[in-house]
């Protein structure tokens, strides 16, 4: 089996080393995202510029997170990795369809952010460059993509909570489950205070 594909061992099936580092790579950039998302929309609308600068920084993070994003779906696609064999069938199911909506969310946050802000008066500049403005000014539209943005940002967290708390709970388990996204095992120490 090539280096790039799934590495069978008698105990796990693990991910790429790309597939692990866009996973990182992603998480990094999604935290990132959510921190400024949630700061800039408090920034004051005067004096002018600061905010429409930081919101502009958000746009371009967020359409390039969508396009890491695309690139993670066709590779997964292209190098699919077997679900966990030793986990209980629920588990299992409930792993990938935290995983299916966490893509779902990662690909429709961004898609709703960027046909919001078409629906406005202002072009979206990406990094500074100013995308061909298809769309027109439509209020109504504009207020239904932010809510669905909203209501995706929520879904997100709420997905992250669960699926950060699993994997904790894999981790302090000390199953192969973290192994199979690069993350090192719960050290020997830690596991003899948590006995005690
Ligand atoms: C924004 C942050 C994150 C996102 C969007 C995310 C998303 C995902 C997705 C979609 C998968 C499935 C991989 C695939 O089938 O392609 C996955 C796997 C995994 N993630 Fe995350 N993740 C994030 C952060 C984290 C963090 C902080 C941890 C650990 C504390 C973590 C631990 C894992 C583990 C261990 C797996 C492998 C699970 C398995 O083998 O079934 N992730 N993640
Ligand atoms: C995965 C990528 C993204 C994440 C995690 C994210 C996250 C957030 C968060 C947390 C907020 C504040 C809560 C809210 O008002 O909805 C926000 C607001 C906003 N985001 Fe994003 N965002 C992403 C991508 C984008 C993209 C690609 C655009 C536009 C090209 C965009 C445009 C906006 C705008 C204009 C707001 C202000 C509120 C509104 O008018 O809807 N976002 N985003």
């Amino acid at each position: 089996m090539s280096s790039t594909h799934a590495k069978s061992t008698s105990s796990t099936v693990c991910y790429s080393r790309f597939a692990v580092a866009l996973h990182w790579l992603l998480a990094a950039a999604l935290f990132a995202q959510l921190a400024l998302g949630w700061w800039m929309i408090d920034i004051p609308k005067s004096p002018p510029g600061l905010r429409a600068g930081w919101f502009n920084v958000h746009k371009s993070i967020g359409l390039t997170i969508a396009l890491v994003v695309l690139v993670r779906i066709v590779w997964r696609t292209i190098h699919p990795v077997a679900a966990h064999g030793a986990l209980p069938a629920w588990q299992r199911q409930a792993a990938r369809l935290n995983h299916a909506l966490l893509y779902l969310c990662m690909l429709a946050i961004p898609l709703s952010g960027y046909l919001g802000s078409t629906f406005t008066r202002y072009p979206v500049r990406y990094f500074g460059i100013v995308l061909p403005d298809w769309n027109r000014d439509w209020p109504a539209a504009k207020e239904l993509m932010s809510a669905v943005h909203y209501a995706g940002v929520w879904l997100f967290m709420t997905l992250l909570a669960l699926h950060i708390a699993a994997a904790l709970w894999h981790w302090l388990k000390r199953d192969p489950v973290c192994a199979r996204m690069g993350l090192p095992a719960l050290p020997r120490l830690v596991q003899e205070l948590t006995r005690r």
